[in-house]
């Protein structure tokens, strides 16, 4: 079902650094990948840097359209919660967007659909925007669960929020069995999801917000492998993990 009309939402490609980069090596990445990028006005670029390397990442884009987001953030805004970083503080720190709930933070963090809920409203009342991330694992597809886990993920992270909270956020879907695997999910696959993603929320909020929802596909995206998942029409960009590393590959993804 690719798409011969304009795209009605604005593409995102976004990437997600783990806990890779130093700051020099953060610095020598953005040097190279502004010149790659610095015409691709079709979508938002942002990049997920450790809290360490935010600081000089944002002042490395400063200027340019790269939005730089933090892979997590605790919820209150201060106070004795030693290790957490606040959502002020990120803002102060240059951050845009904070991902929220990674599967890597469900898996080995103890993330619940609770917590990714405190955390989707602290950044929203911060002015940031949310990238929250759901996906359901192997086994949770092969027994046929993939909805109910994604409409609890969903239900559950994104309780109470307002319609116009609801109109800021991002969603990723990212399949856990595609993370760090090689194994992508078909463009099909995904775009049935993001389906099932974007029925549920104009359930929980209204058509016209589950319609400009933007639905991010993550999971082994790759320079080969993002046409085919940019043809479908529901799949608004991608959070990329390993290929956001080399600033060659990441700027390949960006202008699919
Ligand atoms: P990957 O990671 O691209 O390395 O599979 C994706 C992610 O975890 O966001």
């Amino acid at each position: 079902m690719s798409s011969p009309m304009p795209r009605a939402r604005k593409p995102v490609i976004a990437g997600n650094w783990k806990m890779y980069k130093t700051q020099q090596e953060a610095r020598d990445f953005f040097a190279a990948l502004k010149p790659l990028v610095a015409a691709a006005g079709h979508c938002e670029i942002i990049v997920a840097p450790p809290f360490t390397a935010i600081g000089v990442s944002a002042e490395a884009v400063r200027g340019t359209a790269i939005a730089i987001a933090a892979q997590d953030v605790y919820w209150a805004n201060e106070g004795a919660f030693t290790g957490e970083v606040s959502p002020r503080m990120l803002v102060e720190a240059g951050c845009r967007a904070v991902i929220i709930a990674h599967s890597e933070r469900r898996q080995f963090f103890g993330e619940t659909n609770e917590s990714a809920n405190r955390k989707v409203k602290a950044v929203l009342a911060a002015g940031l925007t949310p990238i929250l991330c759901v996906g359901e694992l192997l086994a949770e597809r092969e027994a046929g669960e993939t909805q109910k886990v994604l409409e609890q993920q969903l239900r559950g992270s994104l309780a109470a929020l307002t319609t116009a909270e609801f109109s800021r956020i991002i969603v990723a879907y990212e399949p856990v069995w595609a993370i760090g695997t090689g194994r992508t999910a078909t463009p099909e696959i995904a775009a049935e999801a993001h389906q099932f993603v974007r029925n549920l929320s104009a359930r929980l909020f209204t058509a016209e917000d589950a319609n400009s929802l933007r639905i991010l596909y993550g999971g082994s995206v790759k320079p080969e492998n993002i046409k085919g998942l940019m043809a479908q029409t529901e799949i608004d960009g991608a959070l990329v993990g390993g290929a956001s590393l080399d600033a060659r590959q990441f700027a390949t993804i960006v202008n699919y």
